[in-house]
């Protein structure tokens, strides 16, 4: 197992490319199954979670090609309709399978999505969204088992007590995208994933409107083609990178970033003491004088993301004041704050509300990462912690980020991963 060493105190500088987006090539290499035809998907980050979509993608009967950034998806000799809990289980992504599989096969045996250790994550909504549509379905020894002899198109509302579901209404769009007549999907998903997601259909030959709002209108078709795409950088990468420039006090310049998709981020950065440039494909951010504290509340798109929310927590850990962290779409997402604690920051957990004092400085520790941005937050602390930070179980973000060790040494970051 690898860890990463981090010897902080260094201003970040320079520029850095983002890569492609995790969360937007995922669903797309799931869509897929809608067609025997090829796909080529490019721009594909090399992750460990696209690794695995691509073992779940050849379980399931499809040949598949990745090199450099290419993924390229073509049939098989024969497809099958069963998502084994061996790769399921290892990656709630998967579980996006089950709409293309059913509106493709007619029928869909897809392991239920284990524990998560950034909250209770159920798939009702999924499950409701899929019933919809007209298919019968039960639950078996931890799968799902879905069955359709002709999806047909259907109203539905798919918000959830926690607002819209990102790979809800993934699984629903692409099932309906080969459904019999019209499905609407109220309080959709408006992430930029599901925008990707609807644009890759769309050359796929799907009729979708209303992609990137609450309302999403889909004209079932009969067949779907192949399709050529490129995935949007990753947003969550670059808000991270943004934070190592704020947290370091540092002047970076991402680039392949797409301002459009950080507005919130960079609302909150802007109130907290960052200067941000925005030009097309690229963003440039520093610091312009003392940092100040900031209350954020993680919300669906176009809110604060909550994958960001344990990197602006390591920022608040050393702003001087007072700021509340509220995590409205899982209330439990704070492994990282006893970790941070270790550092010496002063964060006090209340249910889903952290307030976090800000401390003069942070202290270099061994850490261990218990998610994927949690991991990311404690190199964010690691660079600013006096001493040496040792980050274990990295594993995590490995899921996650394409290299970021290498990407923050290119700023200038006494950064480097060995063996535990
Ligand atoms: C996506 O997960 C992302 N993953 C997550 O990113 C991200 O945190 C999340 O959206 C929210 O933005 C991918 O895109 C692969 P949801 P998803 O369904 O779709 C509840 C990362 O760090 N809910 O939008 O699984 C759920 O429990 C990962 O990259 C139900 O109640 O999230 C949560 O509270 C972590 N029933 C809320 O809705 C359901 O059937 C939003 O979850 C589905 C979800």
């Amino acid at each position: 197992m690898d860890r990463l060493v981090i010897e902080g105190g260094v201003r970040l500088k320079g520029e850095v490319s983002v890569s492609g987006s995790k969360n937007s090539v995922l669903p797309i290499m799931a869509a897929t199954l809608l067609t025997d035809y090829p796909c080529i998907i490019k721009g594909a980050p090399n992750l460990r979670d696209v690794t695995t979509m691509i073992r779940i993608l050849r379980s399931l009967g499809k040949n598949v090609e990745f090199e450099k950034g290419i993924i390229t998806v073509s049939a098989g000799s024969r497809m099958n309709f069963v998502a084994d809990y061996k790769l399921v289980s290892t990656m709630r992504a998967s579980f996006c399978v089950l709409g293309p599989l059913l509106a493709k096969l007619k029928k869909a045996k897809v392991s239920l999505p284990g524990g998560c250790i950034i909250g209770v994550r159920p798939v009702d909504l999924h499950l409701k969204g899929i019933k919809s549509l007209g298919a019968d379905i039960s639950i078996e020894s931890g799968y799902v088992l879905a069955k359709a002899s002709r999806l047909r198109g259907n109203r539905m509302y798919l918000g959830g007590i926690y607002g819209s579901s990102v790979l809800a209404t993934a699984n629903v769009m692409m099932a309906a995208s080969l459904a019999d007549g019209k499905t609407i999907i109220e309080s959709a998903a408006c992430e930029p994933e599901v925008t990707d997601l609807a644009e890759f259909l769309l050359k796929m030959g799907a009729k979708i409107k209303g992609h990137g709002t609450p309302i999403i209108e889909i004209e079932g078709v009969r067949h779907l083609r192949g399709a050529e795409h490129s995935i949007i950088p990753d947003r969550i990468e670059t808000g991270t990178l943004m934070l190592a420039a704020m947290i370091t006090k540092g002047d970076i310049i991402i680039r392949n970033a797409f301002y459009q998709h950080l507005g919130a981020l960079i609302d909150k950065l802007y109130e907290a003491g960052a200067h941000t440039t925005k030009s097309d494909g690229s963003i440039r951010v520093r610091p312009k004088g003392r940092l100040k504290p900031v209350n954020v509340t993680t919300l669906p798109y176009p809110g604060f993301p909550t994958d960001m929310q344990a990197q602006i927590m390591s920022l608040m850990t050393v702003t001087p004041g007072i700021s509340v962290i509220t995590e409205k779409i899982y209330p439990d997402r704070f492994m990282h704050v006893a970790e941070l604690n270790r550092m010496g920051a002063h964060i006090q957990r209340e249910g889903p509300h952290a307030i976090v004092e800000g401390v003069k400085s942070l202290s270099g520790a061994p850490v261990m990462a218990s998610d994927l941005r949690a991991s990311a937050s404690l190199i964010l602390a690691g660079l600013i912690a006096k001493g040496t930070t040792s980050v274990s179980r990295i594993y995590h973000l490995d899921r996650g980020y394409e290299n970021l060790e290498l990407k923050l040494q290119k700023l200038g970051a006494k950064i480097w991963r060995e063996k535990e």
